[in-house]
């Protein structure tokens, strides 16, 4: 098989266990005689798959009693029309956007909603909204945030802070990253195809509370698909059983506080090295909510940026390029980039830096 070093935003690079586990569960689950892909979502193991992945859940995050996991499909594209849905109409919705995700959801939001607002932060701006005394959203019943903007590096880890007691928080892309408490949360979710496995499941963690009932049809209907524990109709079982080998691996790896400490010295070191190198590289973002997992920058000279993507490559280092919308270079040290690959990835940088002064 041909090496290469994945650093791809998303899907992104599976540890290698868990592609082992995967290969031998597509040749027999076990032992029923059958492929992992062929078990059914009525029977009994795959309901301890469900039982396993609630308590690895429990265990991950600490999540309170009042939470419930829901694995549901349609992408977290589709919570920007499931969660409005699942609101009642009378209350008022705001979103915070930070970019381009957060944009795509207020806009998502404003055909579904009237009474709806837009806290449009740039990143000055952003540290009032985390203000603790920031007094803006009171009258907002339900607040949605980006926790993390996949394509312009953009992170709040700290939302925690919010003077908001209903948040609403797309995690696709560092769920299972850091550390955060349930407090002020009422709905969390992510795609699973970055930190938490493969795309076709969406994780949705959501407060007792924000049950509400509701006429929507079915697959519209988070009271519905909650007291089915996700299986209303047939769920992506091949991506939940993934999740389920990931949230093992994530467990016996020590837990979020181990990928929070790598991804602290990871990000710290890429970062250091980009601001030491001012002359050549860049980054747009401002210290402090630098994300920690996708390092957005780019090289001063257009040029350079091309040559370093393709030499990369040549070498087996991929998925580095920029969103089209931005350019530049983007790296993505989700849970799954371990220190060799990083190792690998930054020799590489160094060098390359080295050359062109
Ligand atoms: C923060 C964030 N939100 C939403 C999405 C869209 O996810 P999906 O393709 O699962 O709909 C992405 C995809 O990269 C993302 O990074």
């Amino acid at each position: 098989m041909t090496k290469v070093f994945n650093f791809s935003p998303g899907p992104s690079k599976l540890p290698q266990v868990v592609i082992n586990k995967v290969e031998k569960a597509v040749k027999e689950y076990k032992k029923t005689g059958k492929s992992v892909l062929e078990i059914s979502h009525r029977s009994s193991e795959f309901g301890e798959l469900l039982n396993e992945i609630n308590l690895n859940f429990e265990k991950l995050f600490h999540l309170p009693k009042d939470f419930n996991v829901l694995l549901l499909q349609g992408g977290a594209t589709y919570q920007n029309t499931f969660v409005p849905m699942n609101i009642p109409k009378n209350r008022n919705l705001g979103c915070l956007v930070t970019g381009t995700w957060g944009k795509k959801t207020a806009e998502d939001y404003s055909k579904i909603f009237n009474n709806f607002d837009v806290f449009e932060a740039r990143d000055r701006e952003l540290e009032t909204y985390l203000d603790k005394e920031y007094s803006g959203f009171q009258n907002i019943d339900f607040l949605h945030l980006t926790s993390n903007e996949t394509i312009e590096g953009l992170q709040i880890q700290n939302f925690n802070t919010i003077n908001h007691k209903n948040l609403i928080i797309d995690m696709s892309s560092d769920l299972g990253s850091y550390n955060f408490n349930f407090n002020n949360l009422s709905y969390v979710y992510a795609g699973a195809q970055k930190n938490m496995g493969i795309p076709g499941v969406t994780i949705c963690l959501v407060k007792e509370e924000f049950l509400t009932d509701s006429d929507n049809p079915k697959y519209l209907n988070l009271k519905l698909l909650a007291k089915s524990n996700s299986i209303l109709n047939t769920p992506p079982t091949m991506s939940i059983y993934v999740l389920n080998l990931v949230t093992n691996w994530m467990l016996e790896m020590g837990g979020i506080d181990y990928f929070q400490n790598k991804a602290h010295e990871q990000s710290k070191e890429i970062y250091d090295f980009i601001d030491n190198n001012s002359d050549v590289l860049d980054c747009k973002v401002e210290n402090k909510f630098r994300s920690k997992s996708n390092i957005v920058f780019n090289f001063l000279n257009d040029e350079h940026n091309k040559e370093f993507v393709n030499l990369a490559a040549e070498k087996g280092i991929i998925g580095i390029n920029g969103h089209r919308s931005v350019g530049g270079i983007r790296v993505s040290l989700f849970n799954s980039i371990d220190d060799h690959m990083f190792d690998y990835f930054m020799k590489y940088f160094k060098n390359y830096v080295i050359g062109i002064k």
